[in-house]
């Protein structure tokens, strides 16, 4: 059988399963989703949000890219960080890079790799930020660990450099930033940031929220 027919049929089985479990769940999705996280991953097959945080369907609202990256030209990323925030109401954005990333691994390196160029300078700027940091960590895997560390912190600054954030921490909206990284090889979360306000956030990025422009 074609592998793609499995999934269809893998999708039978588990709507049974769930109907079993629970008969009004799917009535109670179908009415809407009331999440308090958005999850901003890596696309890496292996970091499936639901899965490694033991959630179910309705639980995360879920943006993923190459390299779980924040970029302020991205309008995906922006129309989903909008709406979360401003109609779901999130209580926490969590930014989540993982040991063995492919992505961060490729802007360490010099391939040149045509589009993803676009998109992997991204992270050299993370780089080249942290650039004295990074190069005093012995051996090449720990200073790509490093990399990739510094890469999930920078993108939940990132999300504080934003208006949308910025507009909600001004409305007194609970929202807290976190930067994670998950370890594929012991399935384990390293939460190593936290961001509840700007009072870190350096001044050129505050903006004044009283001119009525929104984005
Ligand atoms: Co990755």
């Amino acid at each position: 059988m074609d592998v793609h027919k499995r999934l269809i049929l893998q999708n039978k089985a588990w709507a049974e399963e769930q109907q079993e479990k629970n008969p009004e769940l799917f009535k109670e999705l179908a009415s809407g989703q009331h999440p308090k996280f958005l999850w901003i991953g890596c696309s890496d097959s292996r970091v499936p949000v639901n899965e490694i945080t033991d959630t179910h369907s309705g639980d995360i609202f879920v943006h993923r890219n190459i390299a779980n990256m924040v970029v302020h030209t991205d309008l995906n990323l922006l129309s989903v960080l909008q709406y979360a925030v401003e109609v779901l109401k999130v209580e926490h954005i969590i930014v989540c890079g993982h040991y063995g990333c492919g992505g961060v691994k490729a802007a360490f390196e010099h391939n040149n790799l045509g589009l993803l160029n676009k998109w992997l300078r991204n992270i050299k700027d993370v780089y080249r930020t942290h650039k004295s940091e990074i190069e005093a960590v012995d051996g090449e895997e720990n200073r790509i660990n490093r990399f990739i560390e510094l890469n999930a912190e920078e993108q939940a600054i990132n999300l504080s450099k934003t208006s949308i954030v910025q507009q909600a921490w001004a409305n007194g909206q609970k929202l807290m930033l976190h930067g994670w990284v998950f370890d594929i090889a012991t399935g384990l979360v390293h939460d190593r940031k936290l961001i509840e306000n700007d009072s870190e956030l350096d001044e050129i990025y505050k903006y004044d929220l009283e001119s009525g422009v929104k984005y």
